[in-house]
């Protein structure tokens, strides 16, 4: 159901791969609401997802960048305010990547290149897409930038690795340069911590069918789907949002609120006991000191 919620509002949208995608239902929504919008993503990821038939559908173009090259975010800018005509309203970075989840590394023996690569990609490139919107001053006044996080920047979730650490640095930056772009141009930037989503990116973390299966378990509401995230991203751009800034805001069903719920409990009672798991060295992972 529409409300015109968007409408007369422009903006781009980063990280669709397919129709799993986060961002891809953010992208779907925005344009039912009435946005303008503008698709990217890495020349890989356009050749091997789908993300041509979602331009389609929301009759516009993509626009090939690495988030973690600020030549391609420059030139990204430039064409989105040619293909707006001006100034735009909202931006969404939805990309994450670990090269050690992807290679098996565990968290006690990460490679640093990796770790480099994993931190630029999944939280340096959301400063230097700023930085290039800010320098190029591309946004509106009271315009809104909105990032995904998940609540590993905040608990040691197992398996989470170190894109743990690149959420935390994501969720930083929006604070940092929350201060600085709400000051000079009421510009709000904000994280969305969302539940685990069954995704290529989400997919890639260690026991993602487990993880989904506890933290339904442990929320009142139930795990968020991408669908509702969607919905909940589109509140931070429309103008109903407009004094939220530099937060961190958990659309997870309540589970960050959590410490144990009933079925949780259930499931333990009749499951494995605790001393089950440590006897029958239950396999965790292929490193067992990380249990
Ligand atoms: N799936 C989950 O369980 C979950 C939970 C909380 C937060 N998130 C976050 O949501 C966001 C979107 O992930 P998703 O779950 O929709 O998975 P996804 O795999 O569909 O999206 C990840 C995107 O990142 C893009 N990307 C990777 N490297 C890039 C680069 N250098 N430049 C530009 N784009 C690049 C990929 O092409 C892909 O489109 C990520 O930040 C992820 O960490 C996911």
């Amino acid at each position: 159901m529409s409300c015109n919620l968007l409408k007369g509002k422009k903006g781009i949208i980063f990280g669709a791969l397919n129709e799993q995608s986060i961002a891809w239902k953010v992208a779907e929504r925005a344009v039912e609401e009435g946005a303008e919008i503008v698709l990217t993503n890495t020349a890989v990821s356009i050749r091997m997802g789908t993300i041509g038939q979602l331009a389609e559908k929301c009759g516009t173009i993509v626009v090939p960048a690495d988030a973690t090259s600020v030549d391609d975010l420059s030139t990204l800018v430039d064409k989105a305010m040619e293909h707006f005509g001006g100034k735009f309203d909202f931006v969404l970075h939805s990309i994450g990547m670990s090269p050690n989840v992807r290679k098996g590394r565990t968290y006690d023996d990460l490679d640093y290149d990796y770790l480099a690569k994993t931190l630029d990609i999944s939280a340096i490139s959301f400063h230097k897409m700023i930085q290039v919107l800010r320098k190029k001053d591309a946004l509106n006044e009271w315009g809104s930038i909105v990032a995904l996080s998940y609540i590993a920047a905040q608990r040691t979730l197992y398996g989470y690795n170190d894109m743990a650490d690149a959420k935390a640095l994501l969720e930083s930056i929006a604070r940092s340069f929350g201060y600085i772009y709400g000051r000079e141009k009421h510009v709000r930037i904000n994280t969305v911590s969302q539940s685990p989503t069954p995704t290529t990116a989400g997919s890639g973390v260690l026991g993602l069918g487990d993880l989904m299966e506890f933290a339904e378990s442990m929320s009142p509401l139930g795990n968020a789907t991408a669908a509702d995230c969607a919905d909940y991203v589109l509140t931070l751009f429309s103008d109903l949002t407009r004094k939220v800034t530099m937060q961190n805001l958990y659309h997870d069903g309540g589970f960050s609120m959590m410490g144990m719920s009933r079925r949780a409990m259930r499931i333990y009672e009749k499951g494995m006991r605790f001393d089950d798991v440590v006897d029958n060295n239950y396999p965790f992972g292929k490193n067992e000191e990380q249990e």
